[in-house]
């Protein structure tokens, strides 16, 4: 029997590679991807994947690969996923995460009839530092950065797309994402991929692997492993429940960095040389969710911050 089909925008990057490893089990995968941070190396090799070297901000190739296919689940992560990126070239970063959902949207539009949900990645950045917790859907969106602003208004084309023209859709707002494949090169890569390549090389013998603690390390954070991220994202495309509406995806604990540091020290046995330096400007103290919406659709965490760094370590 025939598989269906399903487009993964950004299927090449650090979520996308954990979610088409998972999708193949089931169906037929495009990726399209311009490789900009994402590798061939996160994919697998599979008679059961199409990879499309394309940009989602540039009109012809989405329309190319629309041509091409007929889909019946999309998940769009395609995106400049860096906030810092996103301050330093907020025109760029725009016309990516911006337009390139529109053009998705629109084109997806014509195959409305046949697709099943159209699955968006947004971020917890549009809840932005207003200080009230845990953030729920219906929280205040302050988003402080160009990623925010682009990731909220994305997520309102999408949900309006779905009332508007019936493209079946929801938006999911990823905490902070964590496991194997994350990058740790940047400055503003994710804490845990930083802390998971310093604990290597300590191990290693590196006498000069040191890790930089901004601040005092009591800001707390809802570190989910990207394992649950995939299961979440495949739940919202497969329910009808959730046509039209937005999802906090987290891991329902939450720990500050310090209780992070002495659980990975305790499950490496190592001790990590630390340097203290003062808080990042706009640093959030506080952000953890919650997630009783997603969890009423069936949304179990599988995976505890020490069980996911175990595997991630
Ligand atoms: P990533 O950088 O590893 O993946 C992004 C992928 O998109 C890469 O493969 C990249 O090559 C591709 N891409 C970028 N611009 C493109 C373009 N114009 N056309 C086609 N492909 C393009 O990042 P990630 O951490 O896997 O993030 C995936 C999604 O999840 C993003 O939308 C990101 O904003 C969102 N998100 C991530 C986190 C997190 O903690 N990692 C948190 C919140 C939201
Ligand atoms: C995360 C997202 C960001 C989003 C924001 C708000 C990532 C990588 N970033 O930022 O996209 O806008 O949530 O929802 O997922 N830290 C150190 N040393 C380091 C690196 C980080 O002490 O070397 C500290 C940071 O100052 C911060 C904490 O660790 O207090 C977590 O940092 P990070 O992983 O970058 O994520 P957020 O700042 O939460």
């Amino acid at each position: 029997m025939k598989k269906e089909t399903v487009l993964v925008t950004g299927g090449a990057g650090f979520i996308g590679g954990h979610l088409v490893e998972k999708l193949l089990q089931k169906y037929h995968i495009v990726v399209l991807d311009n490789l900009s941070t994402g590798t061939m190396m996160n994919l697998p090799e599979s008679p059961h994947l199409d990879f499309v070297f394309g940009d989602v901000s540039q009109e012809e190739d989405v329309a190319q690969v629309f041509a091409t296919y007929t889909f019946t689940y999309i998940f769009h992560l395609a995106a400049v996923a860096s906030v810092a990126a996103s301050i330093e070239n907020p025109v760029e970063t725009h016309r990516i995460n911006m337009n390139g959902t529109i053009y998705l949207l629109h084109a997806a539009q014509q195959q409305a009839a046949h697709i099943q949900k159209f699955v968006f990645a947004s971020s917890a950045a549009v809840y932005g530092s207003e200080p009230t917790l845990p953030k729920k859907e219906s929280s205040i969106i302050a988003p402080i950065t160009p990623y925010g602003i682009d990731k909220w208004a994305s997520e309102s084309y999408v949900i309006t797309y779905s009332q508007l023209f019936g493209l079946k859709s929801s938006a999911a707002r990823f905490f902070n994402v964590y496991g194997p494949r994350q990058n740790p090169t940047s400055p503003y890569s994710g804490v845990l991929s930083i802390l998971t390549d310093c604990f290597q090389r300590v191990k290693a013998g590196d006498e000069t692997a040191n890790f930089t603690l901004y601040g005092d390390g009591s800001q707390v954070r809802d570190f989910v492993y990207v394992g649950d991220v995939v299961n979440a994202l495949i739940l919202l495309a497969e329910s009808e429940e959730s046509t039209s509406e937005v999802y906090n995806i987290a891991s329902d604990q939450r720990h500050t960095l310090l209780e992070v540091i002495g659980m990975y020290e305790t499950i490496t046995g190592e001790k990590l040389p630390l340097t203290y330096q003062t808080a990042r400007a706009g640093d959030i103290q506080k952000s953890y969710a919650d997630i009783e919406k997603i969890k009423k659709l069936g949304f179990v965490v599988e995976d505890s911050l020490e069980t996911g760094l175990r595997k991630y370590y």
